[in-house]
């Protein structure tokens, strides 16, 4: 069954912009093969990922990436079933957030940016996907 995983995580110094290409190239390389669709967003500092796919697929990525020393604190916020596929024309989309301080981001509410900062610090938002779709606007 189509399963949906999130997770937000720590990005380390050592993860420059140049193995960022270098974990989207091996996204887009693994990904198809399993039928793995998502998208990655990252800032300065941190890291948010949607997975989604079969179930035992998703979570045996996602153990693997857990595993990566260019980032650390990895917590899943959320693993559940979907009818559908969120992200379906990615193997993996990526969207570069400049900053930590999401202020800068006009076209959402003060609730909405909140929600965004506690999402990326690791905690269930409940509308997670919507707010993920405004961002990646
Ligand atoms: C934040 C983050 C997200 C990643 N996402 C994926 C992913 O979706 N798919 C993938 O194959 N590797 C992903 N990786 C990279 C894996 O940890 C690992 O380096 C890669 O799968 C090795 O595959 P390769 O030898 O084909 O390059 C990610 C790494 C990090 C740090």
């Amino acid at each position: 069954m189509l399963h949906q995983l999130i997770y937000a995580s720590v990005r380390n110094s050592n993860c420059s912009d140049a193995e960022i290409k270098k974990i989207l190239d091996s996204s887009n390389r693994n990904n198809g093969k399993k039928d793995i669709t998502g998208v990655l967003l990252y800032s300065p500092t941190k890291f948010l990922q949607v997975l989604e796919g079969d179930k035992d697929l998703i979570v045996a990525l996602y153990e693997n990436i857990k595993k990566d020393d260019r980032h650390k604190n990895v917590i899943m916020i959320s693993l559940k079933t979907i009818s559908e596929r969120h992200f379906p024309s990615w193997q993996m989309g990526s969207k570069e957030l400049n900053s930590d301080n999401f202020s800068f981001i006009t076209h959402m509410s003060d609730k909405e940016r909140k929600d965004f900062e506690s999402l990326f610090s690791g905690n269930d938002v409940g509308e997670s996907i919507q707010l993920i779709r405004k961002l990646l606007k």
